[in-house]
């Protein structure tokens, strides 16, 4: 077998993540996933696209700053304005920081949206290269549509930019479009016909459209590609990007066929996957492999069988290589606080004092509310009490009447831009009532697009977790909380909800 190469594990959820419609993160929430990154130890965050908005520049200005250990990349075109904006971001990372600058190389680019030539391209692309290499070695160049480019063109691109200084090469198959087979000529044809190739790192960044995009990663290692740019849970532009989780697992549970290692320490890979979640309030389909729930559910009798005697005769890999200690009972009422911290510490969560006192004060309540504690709990805990946005809507207090007789009502009270405000109103149930109340005391016109509903552990007792998605022209917010009560839940997600609508609109974006 070939000598084992490790590959580095560049991640863009910061970046490509949060352009999936409602994955809009603030900078304090980016810092989170941002140091959730640093315990998996990848290799490089990109963090943003530094001129795309204020608050993207001022993102990845801070996990410059703060995050110590992997690379920091900044997303820019192959302009001077987004290059040297993207610098004034990077350089709190000093050596770390890494300029990553791209332009489109494929014709349907080229003549529709750039409306340039060949020659207009490479002398952009090296421009933007030379300009990018007067701040920092660290330049990564990233032929948009790589995958349908005139392969020489593609060829005199890439040796070009070498030429130029780029010290990694991105090959993204923008649109998600190639398959393994393909992908791998691609990828040895640049190695062939590339005279510098080895002065720099062949990446790849592929788009999940066909669902293909872990396999095609694959074919690109397995033909010499040396980098790997993916997303925790895969999100990412319509289809999303290559897993982080999926990839990285398959090198480690595939070393007798496959000769390539990362740094990544995926032990963190759940806690990261949760995080992500809970941000975002995107939610892993429960058959998503590596991190979904039922990835190491059996249901079937025979299975259930099989893994009792020898776990191996279903499970590939153990749920602890990723972190995840199912269903673990952790804690209950008469947990002390340092308890709580240490296991909070131990599922990722890094809080200050003030913090973890307020998260304390809501375990107590909770404590006493359910008899056992999980894992899951802290988690909710942790999304619901502090990873909050800036709030313009409260929930006070609320209560419903429903059943099979009474009329649902919802009467509630709500802080509206600092004012008290009170309402009741009827719905076609409890949670309609509660919804249209909450909409009419803020006078919302933002459109409900999904609502889901879920228990967070197994029982009776166990919180409510709710997810509600609202759009208002053309922006989108997924919004979550988490009560035992569910009709709370509900209404806390969809205030949740509103509330980062605010900050969506508000945000001004230079679109890529
Ligand atoms: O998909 C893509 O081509 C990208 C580039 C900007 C790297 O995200
Ligand atoms: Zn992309």
């Amino acid at each position: 077998m070939d000598e084992q190469r490790t590959i580095k594990i560049f991640d863009t959820t910061l970046r490509d993540g949060e352009q999936s419609p409602g994955a809009s993160m603030n900078i304090d929430e980016k810092l989170r996933i941002a140091h959730q990154l640093e315990r998996l130890n990848v290799d490089v965050i990109e963090a943003g696209f530094p001129i795309a908005s204020d608050g993207d520049f001022e993102a990845v200005k801070k996990v410059a700053q703060a995050v110590k250990g992997p690379q920091i990349a900044g997303l820019c075109r192959a302009n001077d304005k987004d290059i040297d904006r993207a610098w004034e971001a990077l350089k709190y990372a000093g050596e770390r920081g890494r300029i990553h600058t791209f332009i489109a190389t494929s014709d349907i680019h080229m003549q529709h949206k750039l409306k340039m030539s060949d020659e207009q391209v490479l002398e952009t692309a090296v421009r933007a290269v030379k300009r990018a290499k007067g701040y920092t070695d660290n330049v990564e160049f990233s032929a948009e549509d790589a995958v349908r480019t005139r392969l020489p063109f593609l060829a005199r691109v890439v040796e070009a930019v070498i030429e130029a200084g780029a010290t990694t090469v991105n090959i993204p198959d923008t649109v998600g479009y190639t398959i393994p087979a393909e992908f791998f000529e691609i990828i040895s044809y640049l190695r062939t016909n590339v005279a510098n190739i080895d002065k720099a790192v062949i990446s790849v960044h592929c788009h999940n459209d066909l669902g293909l995009a872990v396999a095609n990663s694959l074919a690109a290692l397995q033909a010499g590609a040396g980098q790997v740019e993916c997303t925790i849970n895969g999100i990412g532009e319509r289809a999303g990007n290559c897993s982080l989780e999926e990839l990285v697992m398959t090198l480690r549970t595939r070393q007798d066929v496959l000769s390539f290692t990362t740094n990544v320490v995926t032990e963190h890979i759940y806690a990261a996957s949760k995080l992500l979640s809970t941000i975002t309030g995107i939610m892993v389909q429960p058959n998503k492999a590596v991190v979904g729930a039922n990835a190491f559910a059996h249901e079937a009798g025979i299975h259930q069988h099989g893994v009792i005697m020898e776990k191996s005769t279903y499970e590939i890999m153990t749920p602890e290589s990723i972190g995840l200690h199912q269903n673990k009972l952790v804690l209950g009422k008469h947990s002390g606080r340092h308890a709580f911290t240490q296991r909070l510490e131990e599922l990722g969560y890094d809080l200050n004092k003030e913090d973890t006192d307020r998260a304390f004060v809501r375990f107590k309540t909770l404590a006493d509310q359910k008899k056992e504690m999980f894992d899951e709990d802290l988690d909710a805990i942790v999304a619901d009490e502090i990873i909050r946005i800036p709030e313009r809507f409260k929930l006070l207090q609320m209560s419903v009447s429903s059943g099979s007789f009474a009329a649902p009502t919802a009467t509630i009270e709500m802080e509206v831009n600092g004012k008290v405000k009170k309402g009741a109103l009827i719905g076609v149930g409890p949670v309609d009532a509660a919804f249209k109340t909450i909409k009419k005391l803020t006078d919302s016109k933002a459109s409900l697009l999904a609502f889901n509903v879920g228990g967070i552990t197994g029982g009776t007792d166990a919180q409510g977790e709710c997810t509600v998605r609202l759009e208002e022209n053309g922006r989108e917010a997924i919004g979550q909380g988490a009560h035992p009560d569910i009709i709370v839940a509900s209404a806390k997600a969809y205030i949740n909800a509103l509330n980062k609508l605010i900050l969506v609109m508000e945000r001004k974006r230079v679109h890529l």
